[in-house]
């Protein structure tokens, strides 16, 4: 049986945290990338991970997700451990997630339709007609309606990446990852992402879990910000809690991103 959480003060929490990181280490080839990662994912709200690259951050959001295994640590997710689990466990665990992609791959064969009934078909037993039902209202919540023949080859940047996350709603998850969803997009698609990022996780009362190395995005949509340096989280809080922040190497980022 997965662990269960039982201090005072995560139980306290319980409601407030969707996912508690404590300790999380990994090493490559036997040189550290995390180097005891403490963090944690307030529920319904848009939780943003920022850093330089290179520092680990889509090394912790696969850990977040159970697609990596930690050396030693604890990933709390509703006050289970998924570190622990068996790989039978974790895909459980796995259907609250959503995961949008870095790169929102599609498969490039398939028109949007079937890229957004694929999970649909693999994980559920859903009719045809429900499975129709879905992948419409599915492209409307992303303000794409009526694609569905079109072909990723067809879409632009940003069109693909709101594909993309029309397949991740459609399973209804609970926590929505998305690593640097507006890497390569113009300042026009990339305030569209943000709207809509802000917007789903309004709409769905998701939890949602963003990387970004881009300080205009974060500030207009994080709810929390925690910066990922050297392996650590060096400081976290609400946007205008980090703004104060007296850690050196958060001030240097915001003063590099000219927000400060
Ligand atoms: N599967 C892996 N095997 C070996 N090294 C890895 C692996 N995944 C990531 N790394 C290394 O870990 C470091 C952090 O990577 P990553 O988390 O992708 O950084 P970023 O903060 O840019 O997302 C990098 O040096 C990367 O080369
Ligand atoms: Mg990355």
């Amino acid at each position: 049986m997965p662990r269960t959480v039982e201090s005072e003060e995560y139980s306290l929490k319980n409601e407030k945290y969707q996912i508690r990181v404590r300790e999380l280490k990994k090493s490559f080839g036997g040189q550290p990338i995390l180097k005891g990662i403490n963090l944690d994912i307030e529920r319904h709200k848009i939780n943003i991970i920022i850093g330089g690259s290179g520092h680990g951050k889509s090394v912790t959001m696969k850990h977040l997700m159970g697609l990596l295994k930690p050396d030693s640590g604890h990933i709390y997710v509703d006050g289970i451990d998924l570190v622990p689990m068996s790989d039978y466990q974790l895909n459980k665990i796995r259907h609250k997630f959503g995961m949008v992609f870095q790169y929102a791959a599609l498969f490039d064969s398939m028109n949007v339709f079937d890229n957004i009934a694929f999970p649909l078909r693999e994980h559920t037993k859903k009719s045809k007609n429900e499975i129709k039902d879905i992948v419409t209202s599915s492209l409307e919540s992303v303000d794409l309606p009526g694609i569905e023949h079109k072909f990723p080859s067809e879409l632009s940047g940003g069109m693909r990446k709101r594909v993309g996350l029309a397949r991740a709603i459609v399973m209804e998850p609970e926590v929505l990852f998305y690593d640097e969803p507006t890497t390569g997009l113009d300042p026009i698609a990339t305030k569209n992402v943000d709207d809509l990022i802000a917007g789903i996780n309004e709409k769905f009362g998701v939890t949602s879990v963003v990387i970004s190395h881009d300080m205009a995005s974060t500030f207009r949509i994080a709810h929390k910000v925690a910066m990922l340096y050297g392996g650590v989280i060096v400081d976290s809080g609400t946007p205008d809690e980090i703004l104060l922040s007296k850690n050196q190497n958060l001030r240097e980022f915001l003063e590099v991103s000219g927000v400060l």
